[in-house]
């Protein structure tokens, strides 16, 4: 038990999967498992005398800090490594920004290479929606790509998100790259099974009483 952080206690579970939060212990493993187009907020520096692989080793562990040193109920941002077959291969993100008043998430997510393209990416943000609409009382779940991430903008379709317009953004090579957005209201979501235990401790971390 964590009782000074019961976050570390949450855990999803969605059919094959198992989602629980990053812990500092993992980080050389997703450091390491990190796959190239795992793509990052291009508004963050990048270290001039880093690969881009190295800048992103780098990003990964000081989103990891971040999140944990500036929780805040209103504005949070939840790392959660996926579990498959006893195995780390990914990582899906869950953020609430201003959330007790807009009661909407958004989610970031990637997986290692050799799992992609067999459902895995629609299961893991699954559990994480089956925990917004569920546990966290969310009321709607927005979802952002580039025009060619045709993987990432499938599992929001697939899971039945729908256009949300677009804009565009400076990338990280500089490039300008258009944004699809897609959002998902509670109305629309189908349901899934997800189990989540060790939530009640951490309500208070969501500014649910
Ligand atoms: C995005 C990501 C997590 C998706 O996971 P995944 O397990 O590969 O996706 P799934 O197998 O669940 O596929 C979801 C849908 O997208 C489709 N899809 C997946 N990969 C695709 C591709 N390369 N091209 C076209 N469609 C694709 C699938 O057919 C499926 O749609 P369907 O159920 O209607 O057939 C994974 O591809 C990844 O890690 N990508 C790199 C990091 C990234 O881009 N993250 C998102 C940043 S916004």
């Amino acid at each position: 038990m964590n009782s000074h952080w019961p976050l570390f206690d949450l855990r999803l579970r969605h059919r094959d999967l198992l989602l629980r939060p990053v812990r500092e212990a993992d980080l050389p493993h997703l450091c390491a498992v990190l796959p190239p187009d795992v793509g990052h907020d291009p508004r963050l520096a990048l270290f001039p005398h880093q690969s881009l692989l190295e800048n992103e080793r780098r990003l990964l562990c000081m989103s990891y800090w971040k999140s944990l040193g500036t929780w805040d109920p209103a504005s949070w941002e939840l790392h959660l490594a996926v579990v498959l077959d006893d195995a780390i291969v990914g990582v899906q993100t869950l953020e609430g920004d201003n959330f007790p008043a807009l009661r909407t998430v958004d989610s970031a997510s990637w997986l290692v290479p050799a799992v992609r393209g067999r459902g895995v990416g629609v299961r893991m943000r699954t559990a994480a929606l089956g925990f917004a609409f569920g546990s966290l009382g969310a009321t709607a779940a927005i979802s952002s790509a580039t025009l060619g991430n045709h993987a990432s903008l499938g599992v929001s379709r697939r899971i039945g998100y729908l256009d949300n317009g677009r804009s565009r953004i400076v990338d990280t090579g500089g490039d300008v790259a258009e944004l699809q957005h897609l959002r998902l209201t509670a109305d629309r979501w189908p349901g899934a099974e997800v189990t989540v235990e060790g939530f009640d401790a951490c309500r208070p971390w969501f500014g649910l009483a």
